[in-house]
């Protein structure tokens, strides 16, 4: 079987930013109460018009750039969304028009928050199998679409972005193992609850908006990002002392925090874009791996631990030699 190994990654966030001081503006909040809760100082929204397609296609022209493949030599393409632009098609299909590499596979996958680390399971899988040689893997959202911005326990959190990566077939890992979850009990602490099916309130305007008990959210997420990383390790007969970078879903600052102190990970080891991304859903994770890819952080060589946690619930972990 083969391994796969990510060769190229690449982000976007949309242009305009609201910062904590224009939040003060729109709720009743203030700048250091944001900082102090979340750690969030600001957070990118996508201009009118603009849509998860749009910011994905701008995340996947760099990491196919950063991997110097071409969009033709792509085979499959699995997008983690939960704002797609339509009901249907997926914003994969129209991705896959956009960038010109039609006939392969391309599908969506709603995990929330964790969009991300189930795409790159799949994508995966697929290259293990021999399905798939050229993958791309994205994680895109406009999660502000769905937020109100008068409900000041989540507007305060959100903001839009995408990140990618292409995943290809290798003779070693790359990717060491990887791991998905899920528990629907907890659907109403983090739901948004119109939908299609169920229908909409027809007396509000545009109601279909996130709904969270947010600290009751914080400690299953401190517990998750705790567990699956510990179960990970464990599975691979390795600690926590031998992976480099932890890349957590960027949630809030002090849910890093938590899981850093409680699985005795020193806090420069984990890679933190909270404070000027904000939690990005399904782009959290191959933003915040970007940013560091980037910067320089994160190496050729590197032991990598991706953490996924979202609405559902849903978690998932991925280990991986960059
Ligand atoms: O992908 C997973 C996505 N979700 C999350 O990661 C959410 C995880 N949870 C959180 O990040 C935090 O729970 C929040 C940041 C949402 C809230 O922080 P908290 O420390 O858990 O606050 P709380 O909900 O327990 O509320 C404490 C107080 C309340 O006032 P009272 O009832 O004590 O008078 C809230 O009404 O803080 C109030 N509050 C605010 N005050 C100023 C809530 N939001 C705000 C706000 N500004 N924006």
């Amino acid at each position: 079987m083969n391994y796969a190994r990510i060769v190229g990654t690449g982000g976007y966030l949309p242009e305009k930013v609201v910062s904590n001081a224009d939040l003060e503006q729109m709720i009743d909040t203030t700048a250091e109460w944001i900082v102090e809760r979340t750690g969030v100082e600001e957070r990118r929204v996508a201009a009118p018009g603009e849509t998860t397609c749009d910011l994905a296609e701008r995340a996947a022209r760099r990491a196919l750039d950063a991997a110097g493949v071409g969009p033709d030599a792509i085979d499959l393409i699995v997008l983690g969304t939960t704002t797609p632009d339509h009901v249907f098609p997926s914003v994969a299909t129209q991705l896959q028009h956009r960038l010109g590499c039609h006939g392969g596979p391309a599908f969506d996958v709603q995990a929330v928050c964790t969009g991300f680390v189930y795409a790159l399971d799949i994508a995966y899988r697929f290259i293990r199998t021999g399905a798939s040689r050229k993958a791309l893997v994205v994680g895109a959202d406009t999660f502000t679409r769905i937020i109100d911005w008068t409900d000041r326990g989540t507007c305060i959190l959100f903001g839009d972005g995408a990140g990618a990566v292409v995943l290809e077939a290798a003779q070693e890992p790359g990717i060491i193992d990887s791991r998905l979850g899920a528990d629907g009990r907890y659907k109403e602490l983090l739901w948004v609850p119109a939908g299609v099916s169920s229908g909409y309130d027809k007396t509000r305007e545009n109601a279909a908006f996130v709904e969270m008990r947010g600290s009751e959210v914080f400690k299953v997420a401190v517990t998750t990002l705790k567990d699956i990383a510990e179960q990970i390790l464990a599975a691979n007969r390795m600690r926590v002392a031998d992976v480099n970078w932890v890349i957590p879903h960027q949630a809030n600052r002090r849910i890093l925090a938590a899981t850093a102190k409680r699985l005795g990970l020193p806090e420069e080891r984990m890679v933190d874009c909270v404070r000027t991304h904000g939690n990005t859903s399904a782009a959290s994770v191959p933003l915040a791996l970007d940013v560091a890819v980037r910067d320089g952080r994160i190496q050729r060589g590197d032991t990598v631990l991706l953490e996924g946690f979202g609405g559902g619930f849903t978690w998932g972990a991925t280990l991986l030699k960059y």
